[in-house]
């Protein structure tokens, strides 16, 4: 009878519950630095995988699938997004591929409050005003910030993590906008008290715009000069979706010249590299893509990939499979 223990490739570090999962069945090699492994490390190690647990920061292509071998039956993103995965050549290959949706609503969306909160008082500017020791007094208009009470929030993406923002922010007095490829369920939006437009319209009547829409070939570029442009100069403007959703270079230009008021980022086109210019100014708050990062929510997203993977090689259904 052949071994029932599968080759697993772990392609960097997750939880340990994540691991322990996978060894109770399989043989598991994992990447164990916290360094990404280099892409030809990568190709080798993968060489024989029935399973691959992926990060976003490794690309899965058709050469990384082929150098795996055609016994490869799933690859396992640590991720909601999948923008790494190169998903119809999985599929061209019979291989599964799945994410992590669900599990990262609640941190992505408090990030994204956060964001929201950080750059509309300006606290960015506060905590580094303290820190650098430079001199600061109580004043009746000293480094006063915007309310948000009231104010427009338009959601670009209207998923679980646009829903969830949806719910803070409303919590917070913002009235909810939304632009989406569809109309959300009637019950949610009468919920969230939210109405649909096209993307031009909400830039122009929002005061703070968030992004939470996947990346892909339609979204790269997303919010660009033209778009930024179109926005209040006094909106600001959150991405804790993927970095290149957004023209850094024009985003940093809009922050500069004052056509938007502010912006907060926990992802960049190029990272871990920053645009220098954003660098330079004091109206953008830069977080180093921290979404999903609790102790609680990593380790339900590594459980979560590891039920993937024990589920497709026992012959059962994917819990969460990609399906586009
Ligand atoms: C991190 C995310 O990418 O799930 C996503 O799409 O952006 C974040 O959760 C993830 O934690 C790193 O693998």
């Amino acid at each position: 009878m052949s071994d029932p223990r599968r080759r697993v490739v772990v392609t960097g570090r997750i939880p340990v519950d994540g691991i322990d999962m996978l060894e109770a069945e399989h043989d598991v090699w994992a990447w164990d630095s916290s360094d990404p492994i280099s892409r030809d490390e990568l190709l080798q190690r993968v060489a024989g995988a029935d399973a691959i647990v992926a990060l976003l920061t490794e690309r899965i292509d058709g050469e990384l699938l082929d150098a795996a071998g055609p016994q490869l039956r799933v690859v396992a993103n640590v991720a909601v997004g999948y923008n790494n995965i190169d998903v119809p050549a999985c599929r061209e290959r019979g291989v599964i591929a799945t994410n992590t949706p669900g599990v990262l609503t609640d941190a992505t969306a408090d990030i994204a409050m956060a964001l929201i909160l950080m750059s509309t008082r300006r606290l960015q500017e506060g905590e580094r005003v303290i820190r650098s020791g430079q001199p600061w007094q109580w004043g009746m208009f000293y480094m006063l910030g915007t309310a948000i009470q009231g104010r427009r929030l338009g959601i670009v993406g209207m998923g679980q993590i646009g829903a969830a923002l949806a719910r803070r922010a409303k919590a917070f007095g913002m009235t909810i906008a939304y632009s989406n490829r569809r109309a959300i369920a009637d019950d949610l939006a009468a919920e969230l008290a939210c109405v649909r437009m096209d993307l031009d319209e909400m830039l122009a009547t929002s005061d703070v715009v968030s992004l939470h829409c996947p990346y892909s070939p339609e979204t790269h570029h997303l919010i660009g000069a033209v778009e930024l442009a179109a926005m209040r100069s006094s909106a600001y403007l959150i991405n804790t979706a993927r970095g290149p959703v957004v023209d850094e270079a024009a985003l940093a230009n809009a922050l500069a010249n004052g056509q938007i008021a502010g912006a907060g980022l926990d992802v960049f086109e190029n990272e871990p590299t920053v645009h220098p210019q954003l660098l330079e100014l004091d109206n953008v708050v830069l977080i180093p893509h921290l979404g999903s990062a609790t102790v609680e929510t990593r380790t339900a997203m590594a459980t979560l990939a590891a039920a993937n993977v024990l589920a497709v090689l026992r012959g059962e259904p994917a819990p969460t499979p990609i399906s586009t």
